[in-house]
C-alpha cells in the first residue's frame, strides 16, 4: 500500500463489510468496526508496520489483506464481484510469507473470523471450533491455522533469481547420473526463467522463510506440462515434491481461474522495501 490509498482501502472494506458482515452484528458492532476502519486509523497503523497487501484488477483494487503484530489477520476482504477466485487464499499465502520473512520462527496465523467467512477461511487452512463469541456487538470465530513449516504460494519475479539458483543446484544430481553438465536445466538464463514466469505458472514452497522448492506447469492444446519439479537436497524426501504437485494440479485444474488471475497484481507496503531479490 502506498501512501494516499487509505481512502480506497476503506471504501472498499467498509463497502464489502456492509454487504457481507454488519447484517449479523448489532448497531454497537457496526460503529466499533467502523472506528477501526477510518482514513485515520489505517493510516496509523500502516505507519506502525502493520503489513497491507492489496490486490489489483489492474489499477483497480479488488481485495485487501492487514496484518497485525506480524501474525494476526485484522482485515481480510475482497470485493464481491472477485470473491472465489482464489483472490483472499493468494492474499493470506503472501501475508504469511512477509510474516515469516520477519519472524521464521512463527508458528501460526490467527484470525478472528467473522461467522460468514468460516466456511472461507476453513478452506484457506484455518481451524476453530465453530463457537461465535461477541465482544463489543463484534460477533467472531477464533481460528488459527498453524504453519506447517512448509507455505505453498505462486512465485512471482522476484523469486526468480533464488528459483534459478535452487534450479541449478537440484538438476546436479541429474547432470550427474547421466554424465552431462549441458543439461537445458542447468543452462537456463535469468532471461530464459523470467519467460517461463510470463507464460506458466510457477510455484514456490517456502520452508522457514526461504524457497525450499518449485514447480511450473503450462497448458498447450488442452495439454497440461508440469516440469521444473525441484526441491533443495536438504529438504528432499519430506513430501515436498508430493505437495508440489497435488499444488499445481489444483491450479491447472482451474485454469480458466488462473487466466483471470494472472493480471492481477498483489503489493504490499513491506514487500516492496524487503522482498528485493536476495544477492
Ligand atoms: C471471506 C472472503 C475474504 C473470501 O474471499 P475470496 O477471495 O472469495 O476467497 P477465495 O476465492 O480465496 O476462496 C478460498 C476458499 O474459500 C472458499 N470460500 C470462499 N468464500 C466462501 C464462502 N462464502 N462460503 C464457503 N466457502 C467459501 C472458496 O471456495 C475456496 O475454497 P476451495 O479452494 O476449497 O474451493 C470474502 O468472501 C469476503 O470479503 N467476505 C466478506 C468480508 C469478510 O467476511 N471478511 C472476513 C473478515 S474476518
Amino acid at each position: 500500500m502506498e501512501a494516499g490509498q487509505q481512502n480506497i482501502v476503506v471504501d472498499l472494506v467498509l463497502n464489502v463489510f456492509n454487504e457481507f458482515v454488519a447484517p449479523q452484528y448489532s448497531t454497537e458492532g457496526v460503529e466499533e468496526f467502523n472506528k477501526f476502519v477510518t482514513v485515520e486509523a489505517v493510516e496509523s497503523r500502516f505507519k506502525a508496520g502493520n503489513i497491507f497487501i492489496l490486490a489489483k484488477d489492474e489499477e483497480k483494487v479488488v481485495g485487501i489483506i492487514e496484518m497485525r503484530g506480524n501474525s494476526h489477520i485484522a482485515l481480510l476482504f475482497v470485493e464481491k464481484a472477485y470473491q472465489f477466485q482464489g483472490i483472499a487464499r493468494e492474499l493470506v499465502h503472501r501475508a504469511i510469507i512477509i510474516c515469516l520473512e520477519r519472524n521464521p520462527q512463527l508458528i501460526k496465523i490467527t484470525v478472528n473470523s467473522s461467522p460468514n467467512a468460516y466456511d472461507a477461511y476453513y478452506s484457506i487452512g484455518f481451524r476453530g471450533e465453530k463457537i461465535i463469541k461477541t465482544v463489543n456487538g463484534i460477533q467472531f470465530i477464533p481460528m488459527e491455522w498453524k504453519l506447517k513449516n512448509i507455505i505453498i504460494a505462486q512465485a512471482t519475479d522476484k523469486d526468480a533469481h533464488n528459483i534459478l539458483d535452487l534450479q541449478k543446484l537440484a538438476y546436479q544430481s541429474e547432470a550427474k547420473r547421466y554424465n552431462d553438465y549441458s543439461i537445458p536445466p542447468l543452462m537456463q538464463t535469468l532471461d530464459e526463467i523470467l519467460d517461463d514466469f510470463k507464460n506458466q505458472i510457477v510455484l514456490k514452497a517456502i520452508i522457514d522463510g526461504d524457497i525450499a522448492g518449485s514447480v511450473r506447469a503450462y497448458s498447450l492444446n488442452e495439454t497440461c506440462f508440469i516440469g521444473r519439479l525441484i526441491v533443495h537436497p536438504d529438504h528432499q524426501n519430506k513430501g515436498i515434491g508430493t505437495e508440489l504437485i497435488n499444488h499445481i494440479e489444483k491450479d491447472l485444474n482451474s485454469l480458466q481461474v488462473t487466466k483471470v488471475l494472472k493480471p492481477y497484481i498483489f503489493i504490499t507496503n513491506w514487500a516492496i522495501k524487503d522482498l528485493s531479490p536476495k544477492n
